[in-house]
């Protein structure tokens, strides 16, 4: 490499690490992993060696990470939120076990844990109740997200027992079990939005949510590993987790002690395919010196401790040759770019194509049709190209050039601001995207049209017979006769379901047509405030930011959406074919006028209800839920972990404010 060529490398390195630490510091949505980060971060710091007259002080080398969200108030740690050095071979390992014997003279007891790939937090407790949880930030200053932790339901809020020092930090890891992770995955694809790339971007995302409902209803788990204070019952950290345990913390079941290196490294290979078998994501073991006073000699350097160090299992990855790339159009319109590649095996299944995200990714990765590419599979649902082995690129790789115009309809492709994916945006006339929108349409959650399927969607298009969702109720039996896939049964079969799909209530169906950023869960708040479609459509902004859980995004989403004559069309042919487009007398029946005038609005957790059916009992008896307190709020419901922002209002604008058991014996009193 020549000075020429070095100095833009080290020019593209340092502009791409400082962005990917933006997107994962600050915006909390990182798009690489630790992984390919850390190498891109080592190739740089390489270049900069060999280089040494392209210094300079803003380096990514030189900084690992600052930036701050500013939206929760900032903590400083009591202890520095340090992190572990990272080793990926056996000699390296080695090698830390031969520094920490040479300093302490003497061989070290081990302890061995796997390495939780969440997001790590710091709990602070005194007189046996949380206090505090603050994320780790640039390591000096975090978050305190005390309010969005607290819905996290392994994390203790009282300490059990009574022999807790009075004041002491507790430090785990926060994650999304891949259960949770897919269903919040199929979720946010169901309304458009796009899906967290693994669970740790999801747990990070989460964790900075400022609307910590959408937090307790993400169901993180944490496990804890680490204390801190002065009085801890024992002096090393095996038997402090062990009696942490009987506080009431979740500590891992797979906590190990080894005498020696040799221990340590049947540890690692005892869980490197086991760990696979884990609900959860780890990357690796921890290994820590037991003995706190072994930790005290060895000390600490800059960044991390001595006495303990991280081994990274490496993504099981193969080398595969990248034949040629589709682009695919999805329902919103978001254009994908999908490798196909030469079948390989990676993890047990056979791999013949992989995502490459968006250009940006395709420009980072600088790879070409022809290459050979090294294909991971993470913890995410299709494989990944994560890299190229240049060492095997051909005179005649083609560099891949992303289309300007839509692979599917031809239209110009737009690029919005803020947003990595390129979108076709020919909504009506673009074929996947009207396929997809048939299909979320007759999804499960939605009308639940069971005698369909993406295939058939596919053909009754094709074939003309459906090019909106209200063209389903057109259809006739002799039509699908007319189709090769149907005979007599299957053709009754849908068009019952069709039928069938009439009574389905209003806000399902308005979860169903799919207005961008609307939700199951957004469709049936929407839903209850207004009562019928056509409130819905007249609404004004102001009057959509009254319902809790819509913002300014899914606002203006809905206003786009009604003010474009197809979709009222659509609408109008709904309404025509008998669909349930306002709440039946059933679900408007008012239970009682006991809060008629009422605005009220609530808060925290509640043991009687959820918040959904507090809500739905607000309106049943008359009265108006609303999210935010203003001077005209009647009364605020107060639960469980009520947000003090809420209660510091309330007071100030002098609302009244009312228990749950308070608010049921408003409700249940006699007329
Ligand atoms: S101990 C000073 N133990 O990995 C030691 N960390 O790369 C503090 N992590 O910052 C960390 N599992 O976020 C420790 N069993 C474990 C862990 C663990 C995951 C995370 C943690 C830490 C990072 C270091």
């Amino acid at each position: 490499m020549d000075t020429q060529q070095a100095k833009e490398r080290i020019d593209f390195l340092r502009s791409e690490l400082h962005k990917h630490n933006y997107l994962y510091y600050v915006k909390a949505q990182p798009e690489i992993t630790d992984y390919e980060f850390d190498k891109l971060l080592k190739e740089l710091s390489e270049l900069e060696k060999q280089f040494p007259q392209f210094y300079d002080p803003n380096s990514p080398t030189k900084r690992v990470g600052s930036d701050i969200t500013k939206e929760f108030a900032q903590v400083k740690h009591e202890y520095p939120m340090i992190s572990l050095a990272n080793t990926y071979t056996e000699g390296e390992l080695r090698d830390f076990d031969q520094r920490v014997k040479k300093i302490l003279g003497e061989q070290p007891e081990y302890v061995c844990e796997l390495k939780f790939d969440g997001v790590a937090i710091s709990l602070k407790y005194i007189d046996g109740k949380l206090v505090q949880a603050v994320s780790r930030g640039d390591g000096v200053v975090g978050d305190d997200v005390t309010n969005n932790i607290r819905t996290i339901r392994p994390i203790p809020l009282t300490l059990h027992g009574n022999d807790y020092p009075k004041e002491f930090e507790i430090r785990g890891e926060i994650f999304m079990p891949h259960s949770v992770f897919e269903s919040l995955n199929q979720e946010r694809e169901e309304i458009g939005d796009a899906p967290f790339a693994n669970p740790r971007n999801a747990t990070a995302g989460t964790i900075k949510l400022l609307n910590s409902a959408e937090v307790a209803r993400r169901k993180l788990d944490c496990y804890l590993y680490y204390l801190l204070g002065e009085n801890l019952p024992y002096q090393n950290h095996y038997d402090n987790l062990q009696k942490a345990k009987e506080w009431g913390f979740k500590i891992s079941e797979h906590i190990e002690r080894k005498p020696n290196i040799n221990g340590v490294f049947e540890y690692i290979n005892h869980w490197e395919k086991l760990r696979k078998k884990l609900p959860y994501d780890t990357d690796g073991v921890v290994i820590k010196v037991n003995d706190y006073s072994q930790q005290n000699i060895l000390g600490l350097t800059a960044k991390t401790p001595r006495w303990a160090i991280a081994y990274k299992y490496k993504p099981e990855q193969v080398s595969t040759e990248l034949l040629s790339v589709d682009f695919q159009v999805g329902r919103t319109g978001a254009v994908t770019p999908v490798a196909n590649l030469t079948p390989v095996k990676l993890g047990g299944t056979i791999v013949k194509r992989a995502s490459l995200h968006n250009a940006d990714q395709i420009a980072l990765l600088d790879v070409r049709i022809g290459d050979f590419v090294y294909v991971e599979k993470g913890g995410e649902i299709i494989p990944k190209i994560v890299g190229v082995d240049q060492s095997k690129r051909s005179l005649f790789s083609k560099p891949i050039s992303f289309p300007t115009t839509c692979p599917e309809c031809g239209s110009k492709l737009e690029k919005p601001e803020g947003e990595a994916r390129h979108f076709c945006p020919n909504q009506y006339n673009c074929p996947p995207q009207i396929k997809g929108r048939i299909e979320h349409f007759i999804s499960r959650k939605a009308l639940n049209i069971d005698g369909l399927g993406e295939e058939t969607v596919a053909l009754l298009y094709n074939n003309g017979l459906v090019n909106d969702v209200s063209d389903l109720y057109r259809i006739t039996r002799e039509q699908l006769l007319s189709l090769d896939r149907f005979a007599e049964k299957s053709a009754d079969n849908a068009i019952q379901s069709i039928e069938k799909s009439k009574s389905v209530p209003f806000p399902r169906v308005l979860y169903g047509i799919g207005i961008r950023y609307v939700g199951e869960t957004t469709a049936k708040g929407l839903a209850f405030h207004f009562g019928s479609i056509e409130n819905l459509a007249n609404a004004s902004i102001d009057d959509l930011l009254n319902v809790e859980d819509v913002g300014e995004r899914i606002a203006s989403s809905i206003k786009d959406f009604f003010s474009n004559p197809i979709n009222l069309k659509i609408i109008d042919n709904l309404k025509k074919a008998g669909l349930q487009l306002n709440l039946s007398e059933n679900e408007l029946q008012l239970k009682s006028d006991k809060l008629k005038g009422l605005t009220i609005v609530i808060s925290g957790t509640f043991n009687r209800v959820s918040r959904d059916e507090l809500k739905e009992l607000i309106q049943q008896h008359g009265g108006k839920n609303v999210s935010s307190i203003s001077a005209s709020t009647s009364m605020l419901v107060a639960g469980d972990k009520m947000g003090p922002a809420k209660l510091e209002k309330a007071n100030r604008l002098g609302i009244k404010i009312i228990s749950e058991d308070d608010f049921f014996e408003l409700i249940n009193s006699a007329n």
